[in-house]
């Protein structure tokens, strides 16, 4: 079980330390990181993929449920809390989006063969171009990759932590997923350029020069400047199918509600 996770501070790239105490994190949080490009947003997803301890460039540390992470957690990957998905993450195994899930739920120890189809249909609501059952993982484009492992992260996963680097640019239903993955009682950290999944997570990282810059926590403005956004985005998410489609627009889409 994990309960919370708290990342201790490093240092910047001018070697000079970061001035937080310690950030925590609880079991079931929204976190994203966001800040400019080269800010070091990937390095400190990627110290709490490794589980840091002062052993990166950073010199971050991290903790789970308060204690250092033993080497069995750390480097044994059946035992990793720790899922991470990023733009360059494949699949490289030659099987079939279903047999890839079969070995993953068989290795988990799930016999509900009701899980496959969930799965698959579940990255589908992420993903504009479906994704078939016999379709080979390697052939999988990016988007459809990351949604499948997205699906495959809240459906099958065991990993109670779910990183999530730039899946934007996937042009994932991202809405979708914040929603989901948090429905799912996981922990999940989104690293963002994304002005929508920043305002629906609870907690902002705010990265500047390779250090933790600040901290911000949702507040009811936010919430409601979400909703807005969410909205505008979804009349964007319209006119984008209806492009990827092949079709022309010949109303004008913002000032319609769809259902
Ligand atoms: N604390 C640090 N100390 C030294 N180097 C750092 C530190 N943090 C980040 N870097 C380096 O700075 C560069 C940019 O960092 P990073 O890739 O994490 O940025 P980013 O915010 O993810 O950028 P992008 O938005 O383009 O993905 C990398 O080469 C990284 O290794
Ligand atoms: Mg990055």
């Amino acid at each position: 079980m994990i309960r919370e996770l708290i990342i201790y501070p490093g240092v910047d790239k001018s070697g000079f330390r970061e001035r937080f105490t310690y950030i925590k994190l609880k079991a079931g949080e929204t976190v994203s990181i966001v800040g400019p490009t080269g800010s070091g947003k990937t390095a400190l997803i990627t110290d709490i993929e490794l589980l840091a301890q002062e052993d990166t460039y950073t010199k971050r540390r991290i903790t789970i449920n308060g204690q250092v992470p033993s080497d069995e957690i750390r480097y044994n990957p059946a035992m990793k809390p720790i899922v991470m998905i990023t733009q360059n993450t494949k699949c490289f195994a030659d099987l079939t989006t279903e047999e890839f899930l079969r070995i993953h739920a068989r290795a988990r120890k799930i016999s509900d063969h009701g899980v496959i189809k969930d799965t698959i249909d579940l990255a589908n609501t992420f993903t504009g171009e479906k994704i078939k059952k016999d379709t080979r993982v390697t052939v999988l484009s990016g988007g459809q990759t990351r949604s499948l492992l997205i699906a495959d992260a809240i459906l099958i996963g065991a990993a109670p932590i779910i990183l999530l680097d730039e899946i934007e640019n996937a042009g994932i239903f991202k809405q979708e997923v914040v929603r989901l993955i948090h429905n799912a009682g996981k922990m999940v950290i989104f690293v963002t350029h994304d002005p929508v999944i920043a305002l629906l997570t609870k907690t902002r990282i705010i990265m500047e020069n390779g250090a933790v810059k600040n901290i911000l926590y949702q507040n009811e403005p936010e919430i409601r400047a979400a909703r807005n956004l969410l909205e505008l985005d979804r009349k964007i998410g319209n006119v984008r199918e209806e492009l990827r489609a092949g079709k022309a627009i010949t109303f004008d889409f913002l000032s319609v509600n769809f259902a």
